[in-house]
């Protein structure tokens, strides 16, 4: 496994790799690797011949009062973790690699970045978009893999790739959780013992949400009202910044289930204490 920090050294490898005619997989990071993680990684390795992780803290993407700073970084045990997985390359360019001193140009899907948690962190998926489309064209892989636990996320960055006409296949990985049901997270490290044994509320949550769509409850208003009681009796949880639910394919909101919906998707961004956690659930009606 070879580490490249710098962006034409990448270019001519991808080059090489290219022609010689190999698939070449990119699961982008922003380190800190978990199961999440490993399992996108675990796709790739099925799907192509050589895999490269990219391991980025993107301040881009990050607000001015956001955790940048204090975001956890350890490239010795992710490099470690990734060539046990079969990592062929790890790009881990610096910001002044990436950015340089001047950088102005920026990315953005519209409309699909302003609702859910873009409503709340502004500019958070345009700094996304950004750095995603960039690491596509200093990593010109076949198919990127992207975790359906930023369900949000994923859709933009399909948007984007068919929009801007990318020749690269965006493929999603299912949501990897802690057996007690929290989807895990590089940010769940921030929770106190007593926050993380909470933090469970957004998984029941959602799934009591599923439970009672499943058992023919129309009015997903009636849903959310409940759900928001159930997270406001919690002590644990700060704030709910959204609780919604929407069309998966077009992120439509949806108030009613009828014949029409396969599927809906449920999505909430909670405050446990100091630290925001997202999940999302696929119902199928
Ligand atoms: P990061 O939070 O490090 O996540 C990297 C990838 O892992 C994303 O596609 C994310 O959806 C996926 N992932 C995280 N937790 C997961 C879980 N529990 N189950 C399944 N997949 C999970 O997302 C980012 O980084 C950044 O925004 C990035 C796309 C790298 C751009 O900077």
């Amino acid at each position: 496994m070879e580490i490249i920090k710098k962006i034409n050294k990448c270019k001519l490898i991808v080059n090489n790799l290219r022609e010689k005619n190999y698939k070449i997989g990119l699961v982008p990071t922003m380190g800190s690797l978990h199961e999440g993680h490993i399992n996108l990684i675990r796709m790739a390795k099925k799907n192509c011949d050589k895999v490269f992780l990219s391991i980025f803290v993107n301040p881009t993407q990050f607000g001015p009062e956001e955790d940048f700073k204090k975001y956890p970084r350890d490239i010795k045990r992710d490099s470690a973790l990734a060539e046990k997985e079969g990592v062929d390359y790890i790009f881990y360019p610096t910001v002044q690699e990436i950015y340089g001193s001047d950088h102005k140009t920026m990315v953005e899907v519209k409309e699909l970045g302003k609702i859910m948690c873009g409503k709340y962190r502004p500019g958070h998926f345009a700094g996304v978009t950004t750095i995603v489309l960039k690491l596509f064209n200093i990593i010109d892989a076949h198919k990127a893999y992207f975790g359906q636990k930023d369900y949000q996320q994923m859709v933009i960055i399909k948007k984007m790739a068919a929009d801007l006409n990318l020749d690269i296949e965006i493929i999603s990985g299912p949501t990897i959780r802690e057996r007690d049901g929290l989807a895990i997270s590089s940010r769940n490290k921030y929770l106190s013992a007593e926050e993380r044994s909470n933090a469970t509320i957004l998984y029941e949550c959602l799934s009591l949400a599923e439970d009672m769509v499943k058992n023919g409850v129309k009015d997903l208003g009636k849903i959310k009202r409940i759900i928001l009681g159930k997270l406001e009796d919690n002590r644990f949880v700060k704030s709910v910044d959204y609780f919604e639910f929407r069309d998966p394919r077009t992120m439509e909101e949806i108030k009613r289930v009828d014949n029409g919906h396969k599927s809906i998707l449920a999505a909430a961004a909670v405050w446990i204490g100091k630290t925001r956690l997202i999940d999302n659930m696929i119902i199928k009606v």
